[in-house]
Parts: C-alpha cells; sequence; structure tokens
C-alpha cells in the first residue's frame, strides 16, 4: 500500500472512531456557560483582562507593547477552540508557568510544555529555523537543509505542515477542524499570522533555546500571571463564559471556513 493510500484509510479511520466525540464538542463548549455569569465575567474582564487582551479580545490593550510575546488573541477562534474550559481555568487561576510544571491539584490534566533544543541544535540553525517557521504564515521559500531539521525536531508536535496538528498533539477531534489537543495547550499553528504576529524573533530564539518554561524562567519573557488571590472560581468561570461567547463562539465557522480556504 502506498503512504498516501495509508494516510487517507488512517484519516477515515480517526474520523470514524471520533465522531461520537464531535457530537460532544457543543456539550464541552457549554461547560462554562453553566458554571458562570456573562455579566460578572464582562465585569471581570473589563477592570482586568482588558489592558493586556484588549475590549475587542485582539490582545491589543494597552500594554500590548510591555508584554513579550503580546497577549493572546482570543477573537482567533481557531486557536481558541482548542484550548479547554479546564486549561484556561488552570491558566487563570494558577498562572501559566504552574501550568506548564504541572503544579496544580488537577493531576488528571494534560500539559504539554514546548521543549528546549539548546542541546541539539547550533543557534545560527535555530536563527535559520526562525526563517522556516516564519515562512509558514508568510509565505517564502522553506529551505531542504531546515525541512529535515523540522521534520526531525518539530513535526512531531505542529505537524509536517506546521499546523499544530502532530502526533504527539493527540487529537481527540480530526484537524484541523475542530482540533483540540488533549494535551493542553495544542502546539501553535506556526501558519497563522494572526498569532505569529504576537512573537518577535528575540521571543523565539529563546523559546526554541530553552524551551517555555526556560523562556519564562531563564530568559524572564512573559506569560500568563495567575489572578487566583484576587480572583473567586466562580469570577474566573464567569470570564471564560464571557470570552467563549463574546470572542470564540460569534466567529467560529467564520475562522474554520477562512482556515480551510488558504
Ligand atoms: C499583564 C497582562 C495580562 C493580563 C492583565 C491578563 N493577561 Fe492573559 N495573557 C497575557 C499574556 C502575555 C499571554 C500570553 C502567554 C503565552 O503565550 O505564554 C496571555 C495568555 C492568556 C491566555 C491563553 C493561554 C495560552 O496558552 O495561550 C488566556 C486564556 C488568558 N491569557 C486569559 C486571561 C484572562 C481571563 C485575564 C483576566 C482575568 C487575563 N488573561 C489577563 C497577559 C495578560
Ligand atoms: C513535544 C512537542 C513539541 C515539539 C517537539 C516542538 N514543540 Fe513547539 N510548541 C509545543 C507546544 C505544546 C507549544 C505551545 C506552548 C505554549 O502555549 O506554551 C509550542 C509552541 C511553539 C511556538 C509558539 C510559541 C508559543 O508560546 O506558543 C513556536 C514558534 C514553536 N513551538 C516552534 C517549535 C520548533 C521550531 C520546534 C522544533 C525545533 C518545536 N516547536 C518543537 C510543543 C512542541
Amino acid at each position: 500500500m502506498s503512504p498516501t493510500m495509508r494516510a487517507v484509510i488512517k484519516k477515515a479511520l480517526v474520523f470514524v472512531s471520533f465522531y461520537p466525540l464531535l457530537l460532544a464538542w457543543p456539550v464541552m463548549a457549554q461547560m462554562a456557560a453553566k458554571k458562570g455569569h456573562l455579566a460578572t465575567g464582562k465585569a471581570v474582564y473589563e477592570e482586568i483582562c482588558f489592558a493586556c487582551h484588549g475590549l475587542k479580545g485582539d490582545g491589543k490593550g494597552p500594554s500590548w507593547f510591555n508584554t513579550k510575546p503580546s497577549p493572546q488573541v482570543f477573537i482567533n477562534s481557531v486557536y481558541m477552540s482548542r484550548l479547554t474550559d479546564q486549561y484556561i481555568f488552570n491558566v487563570v487561576k494558577y498562572g501559566k508557568l504552574a501550568v506548564l510544571k504541572r503544579e496544580i491539584p488537577d493531576k488528571k490534566f494534560e500539559s504539554l510544555a514546548m521543549p528546549s533544543f539548546g542541546a541539539v541544535l547550533e543557534d545560527d540553525q535555530i536563527r535559520e529555523l526562525i526563517k522556516f517557521e516564519r515562512a509558514f504564515s508568510q509565505g517564502g521559500p522553506q529551505s531542504a537543509e531546515m525541512r529535515e531539521i523540522f521534520d526531525a525536531a518539530c513535526a512531531v508536535c505542529h505537524g509536517k505542515t506546521g499546523r499544530g496538528d502532530g502526533e504527539r498533539a493527540s487529537t481527540i477531534q480530526p484537524a484541523p477542524k475542530y482540533f483540540v489537543s488533549d494535551a493542553q495547550p495544542s502546539p501553535m499553528n506556526l501558519t497563522d499570522p494572526q498569532l505569529m504576529a504576537r512573537f518577535n524573533d528575540d521571543f523565539l530564539f529563546s523559546l526554541i533555546k530553552r524551551g517555555r518554561i526556560g523562556s519564562i524562567e531563564e530568559d524572564k519573557f512573559d506569560t500568563m500571571q495567575p489572578f487566583g488571590q484576587v480572583l473567586s472560581d466562580k469570577e474566573i468561570w464567569s470570564v471564560i463564559r464571557y470570552i467563549r461567547e463574546t470572542f470564540v463562539n460569534s466567529n467560529r465557522e467564520k475562522g474554520y471556513a477562512a482556515q480551510k480556504k488558504k
């Protein structure tokens, strides 16, 4: 059997076996709705979160330039749909570093931090790799040498085409539509210009060299801080509900359609 044929069959099988989960998707998405109040969520968002994530959820709040990487873009519905409510809850309550280091009470929770490659890649190779990566969203040539490195080191999580749907991203939904990684956070979709614009080259260099945890701890790049001391659980569920209903759900289908066209 040819490799392409095998891939087609594998894809079909994945689709069949996960079909019941597809049906369960709307139920999952409603979890925050049950636990939170929209009005409370709006109040919390406009008091705290807007400063970085922006009133419109575009990440361009007053602190857009002060944090590196820039704050997450909530109106990127394709990215946000890949994050489960429980992941968002944990990030807001305990901070992203604690989640990545699994220092949270929820032990069942899967988390996968971007690993470090400083031991296996030269600095010059990392710089070339960043150019290769940028070409996923910006177009332009991708060198064959970097393709080899990418396939060997990155594709297992980020996928051969850079969509964040590699094997270790472990789909619970067929990719790319409704792709959710059960290892949270899901590997970045490198083909998405809106998301890649959050990262400058210095950050990407630190990320690839030291990994996500190292880039936060050793190089002091920013990340999502914990808000568990200032917000109650109810308030956190409420703000998640607000984010889902206001920024994510409203343009989800549009987001997938745009991604499919590419
Ligand atoms: C001081 C700035 C700042 C404030 C205030 C802030 N955030 Fe963030 N947030 C960030 C940054 C920076 C990131 C990107 C972190 C990264 O990529 O590791 C982020 C990422 C996130 C993410 C995505 C995590 C991921 O893995 O992609 C969520 C969800 C989030 N914030 C929710 C909130 C909520 C809810 C509030 C309000 C209670 C809030 N943030 C307030 C800076 C902020
Ligand atoms: C074991 C899985 C894994 C491998 C291998 C991997 N990554 Fe990642 N990568 C991730 C995860 C998970 C994230 C999301 C991290 C986050 O949100 O904190 C990520 C995020 C990223 C980001 C975006 C930064 C961010 O904060 O979201 C870039 C760029 C990236 N990886 C590049 C690479 C490159 C280049 C390679 C190969 C040299 C690579 N990755 C290998 C898992 C992986």
